[in-house]
């Protein structure tokens, strides 16, 4: 259906290393009137960082801000708050393009954004190489093979929904360890998968540490880190 007013479009922008981006991508963010991305702090965003060399320097930018872990009342008047920022653009009839960590639609800050615009304003996502697949290759590990069952766990879960998960699957990613860190280690000692399980933080940046479980500081997890268990080789 087309709608009046400008285009909405959610681009993954990888999961940190500039050179991540698709073509579509790379175009898009350089022919854009105005720019969005999101910041869960007042620091500077991580997906405007990931595409600053490719910005032509005269586009309208817009920060947003959706702080983690929000409780679900408080978290739907922030949407709604944040949203009418990008929507006065969308309503003069200007195209925003907004920028995503690794691909929109997993886990990604802008289906907050879609679920408010898209049904207003026509709107494009753009897939990016998300962490999922950038870690297990960051770590030289395959993930899967043949028929294998991936499961994707965020270390927010109790205990004992990640202990179930991890025993009735074949490979797993944990993401969203940060402060969950101790926790997911300790089980993982237990459910006997210390020695399979790997640590990355910022896979693919320049600050990117691989390291084993058991040598990782509980304190000095960052958010932009996951523990990827592979699948056990059979051939
Ligand atoms: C809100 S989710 C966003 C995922 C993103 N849309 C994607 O496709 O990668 C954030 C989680 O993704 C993972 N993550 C994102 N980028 C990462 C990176 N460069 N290195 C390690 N983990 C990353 C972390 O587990 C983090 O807690």
């Amino acid at each position: 259906m087309n709608h009046s007013g400008g285009r909405l479009y959610g681009i993954g922008v990888g999961p940190g290393d500039p050179e991540l981006l698709t073509l579509k991508a790379l175009r898009l963010i350089r022919s854009a009137p105005v720019l969005a991305y999101q910041s869960a702090t007042d620091k500077e965003s991580i997906a405007r960082k990931i595409v600053s060399q490719y910005l032509p320097g005269d586009q309208i930018e817009v920060l947003y801000h959706l702080p983690r872990a929000l409780e679900p009342e408080k978290a739907t008047s922030v949407y709604n708050k944040e949203t009418e920022a990008i929507e006065v653009h969308l309503a003069a009839g200007r195209d925003v393009v907004v920028l995503c960590e690794g691909d929109p639609f997993f886990y990604g800050s802008f289906m907050y954004l879609f679920t408010r615009l898209s049904h207003q304003y026509d709107t494009e996502v753009v897939p990016g190489v998300s962490s999922l697949m950038a870690c297990p290759v960051a770590l030289g590990i395959p993930f899967t093979y043949y028929n294998d069952i991936l499961t994707v766990l965020p270390a927010t879960l109790p205990k004992e929904v990640l202990a179930s998960k991890l025993l009735s699957t074949d490979a797993a990613a944990i993401m969203k360890i940060g402060r969950h860190f101790s926790k997911v280690r300790d089980l993982l000692h237990e459910l006997g998968l210390i020695d399979r399980a790997k640590y990355i933080e910022r896979a693919t940046t320049t600050q990117q540490r691989i390291l084993a479980l058991d040598e990782v500081d509980p304190d000095a997890v960052p958010y932009f880190s996951m523990i990827i268990i592979p699948t056990q080789q059979r051939l």
